[in-house]
């Protein structure tokens, strides 16, 4: 079989810093990267805590975006081929469904169907402090094939901006899926 297209899912749910999925968007857009975007319920309600874009304002950076009840949309079917998916920023909700497999929406459905076609499945979950079942619940993930990948800043790129802490962020989440922003600034080079 061809590789295939250079097509990620991007989930946005509601844990806060929707502004990593909005960055990841832009970022899918110059690297000429299709983007399929879901955004849960309750992504809806911190963007309208945490930015001043509109829902469908976020909806206008992807090339393609669903309804999280649209359940029979493309990303729910393993034969629509993509590079995988990514969840940021990953809610404890959402983490937790996805682990289970008992996916009620689209966004935790394109997840599993990420990790039963054992693609690349990136979940930026932001919660803090974390007690022992979240902990369990990332450690399962991980033994499924998951990446676990919180939104934790590294200072050794010197950010002087929250916008730069974010880009640096947004781009090693997509490192892990070998697409380089061409923005970072990287540790001995
Ligand atoms: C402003 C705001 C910030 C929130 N931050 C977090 C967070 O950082 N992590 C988290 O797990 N939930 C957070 N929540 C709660 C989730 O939005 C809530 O659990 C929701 O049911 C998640 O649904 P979803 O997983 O379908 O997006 C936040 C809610 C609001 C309104």
């Amino acid at each position: 079989m061809t590789p295939a297209p250079q097509r990620l899912v991007v989930g946005i749910s509601g844990a806060s810093g929707v502004i990593y999925g909005i960055r990841i968007l832009e970022m899918l857009r110059r690297l000429g990267v299709e983007s399929h975007l879901v955004m849960s319920r309750a992504a809806e309600v911190t963007l309208s805590y945490e930015s001043s874009l509109k829902v469908a304002e976020v909806h206008a950076l992807a090339d393609a975006w669903y309804r999280a009840e649209d359940i029979g949309a493309a990303p729910a079917s393993g034969s629509f081929r993509t590079m995988g998916m990514i969840v940021a920023p990953c809610s404890i909700r959402t983490m937790s469904e996805i682990a289970t497999g008992v996916t009620a929406s689209l966004l935790t459905r394109a997840a599993d169907v990420a990790l039963k076609e054992r693609r690349r499945l990136v979940l930026m979950v932001r919660e803090t402090p974390l007690h022992t079942g979240h902990l369990r619940t990332m450690l399962q993930l991980s033994e499924m094939g998951a990446v676990i990948a919180p939104p934790v800043p590294g200072f050794y790129a010197k950010p002087t901006t929250l916008d730069e802490m974010v880009e640096h962020t947004a781009g090693r989440a997509l490192d892990l899926f070998g697409l380089d922003c061409g923005t970072l600034r990287r540790w001995g080079e």
